[in-house]
C-alpha cells in the first residue's frame, strides 16, 4: 500500500522589522513554500527606522528570488513611547555586514495595518498566522481599529519576552516588549491563541563558528550573504555575553511553524508590566502557576538545538 503524508499550507503574515535575525527568519519562510504560504510582510520601526526596515525585508525578499511579494510599511513609532533603535547590534542599515543592493521591488502604497486588517477580514476566520518578529506596534494597532479581526487569525506566534533570561535590552526586558509594552499588552490580552519565543529559547540558539562555516559552504549568494550578516550582528553580542557565539533569536519564530516538536513550553498566564520605569516591558511569566492568574499563552522554554540547525541549514541551502 503507497501512503501518502499530506501537509496542510500555512498561511502566514510577516510582521518584522529587519534586523539581520530577522532576515534569516525571513529567508528560512521563504524556503520552505510546501508548508509555508506568505501572504505578505508588513515592516514595522525596531531594530532601525521604518525606512529601512521597509527597505530591508524587500532586499531579502529579492535575495530569495521572491520579488512578487508585497512588502507594506506599517508603523513609524511605538503607540505611546518614543522609538528605541538597535543599531548598536544590527548596525546603521540593520542589516550590516554583506553588501547589498538597493531593492528594485517597491513599497506598496497601502499601510500595513490596513493590510493586516484586510487580510484577515477577506480570509476564512482561522485560516491565517500572524509571524511578529518585532515590536508589536501593528498588530496592536490593527486590534485598536478593528478589534474583530483578531479572532480571525489562527494564532500569533512572536518573538517576543522572556522568563528565567530576564531581559537583553534591560535588565528587566526583552528588545521588541520593551521598544513597545503597551502594544505587547493590547496583543496579550486579545483573545487570539498566542506563543512566544522568548529569550529562554533563542538564547540556546547559538551560532557557532562551524554554523557560519556551513552557510559559506552552500557556495550561493544566500549562503554568503547569511554568514556575513551573521558574522557582523554576532560581534556585539560575544562581547556583552562573554560567550563564544550569539544567539539567533527570529528563525525559531517560523521553525516552530515548520516543526513544533522542536519546541517545548507550557501554557501559562503571562504580563506585562507597562508602568514602572524599572521593569518596563518585562513579560511576568507565571511558569511554576503560583499566582491563580489565568493562563493565556503558551510560553516556549526549551528547544532541540541540532534539531532547529539541521531544519535552517537544509532549508536554506536550497534558495
Ligand atoms: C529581538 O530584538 C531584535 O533586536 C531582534 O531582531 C529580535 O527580534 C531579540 O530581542
Ligand atoms: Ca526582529
Amino acid at each position: 500500500m503507497i501512503g501518502f503524508v499530506i501537509i496542510m499550507q500555512k498561511k502566514i503574515i510577516i510582521d518584522t522589522d529587519p534586523g539581520q535575525d530577522d532576515a534569516v527568519a525571513i529567508l528560512l519562510a521563504l524556503a520552505s513554500p510546501d508548508e509555508l504560504n506568505c501572504l505578505g510582510i508588513t515592516t514595522v520601526a525596531g531594530n532601525v527606522p521604518l525606512n529601512l526596515t521597509s527597505k530591508n525585508a524587500r532586499i531579502i525578499c529579492e535575495l530569495a528570488g521572491r520579488s512578487e511579494l508585497k512588502v507594506f510599511a506599517g508603523s513609524d513609532s511605538p503607540m505611546f513611547k518614543p522609538l528605541i533603535t538597535a543599531e548598536h547590534v544590527h548596525g546603521k542599515t540593520g542589516l550590516d555586514g554583506p553588501i547589498l543592493p538597493e531593492p528594485k521591488m517597491s513599497l506598496q502604497d497601502k499601510n500595513g495595518v490596513d493590510f493586516l486588517i484586510e487580510t484577515l477580514e477577506s480570509h476564512e476566520p482561522g485560516s491565517i498566522t500572524l509571524c511578529c518578529l518585532g515590536p508589536l506596534t501593528n498588530i496592536a494597532i490593527a486590534i485598536d481599529k478593528a478589534p474583530k479581526i483578531i479572532t480571525r487569525a489562527k494564532e500569533i506566534v512572536m518573538m517576543a519576552g522572556a522568563y528565567f533570561e530576564v531581559g537583553n535590552i534591560t535588565p528587566a526586558a526583552e528588545f521588541n516588549v520593551f521598544v513597545d509594552p503597551e502594544a505587547a499588552k493590547i496583543v496579550l490580552n486579545s483573545s487570539v491563541k498566542k506563543t512566544f519565543l522568548p529569550l529562554d529559547v533563542t538564547h540556546k540558539l547559538l551560532v557557532t563558528k562551524a554554523q557560519i562555516e556551513a552557510f559559506e559552504s552552500f557556495g550561493t549568494r544566500v549562503g554568503k550573504v547569511v554568514s556575513e550578516m551573521l558574522k557582523f550582528s554576532e560581534r556585539f553580542d560575544k562581547q556583552k555575553y562573554g560567550s563564544h557565539a550569539a544567539p539567533l533569536h527570529d528563525p525559531s519564530v517560523i521553525a516552530y511553524l515548520l516543526k513544533p516538536s522542536l519546541f517545548s513550553g507550557r501554557f501559562v498566564n503571562v504580563e506585562i508590566e507597562t508602568e514602572s520605569l524599572l521593569t518596563q516591558g518585562m513579560t511576568v511569566a507565571d511558569w511554576w502557576g503560583v499566582s491563580g492568574r489565568e493562563a493565556n499563552a503558551n510560553f516556549i522554554g526549551d528547544v532541540d538545538i541540532e534539531g532547529f540547525f539541521n531544519l535552517l541549514t537544509e532549508r536554506l541551502a536550497v534558495l
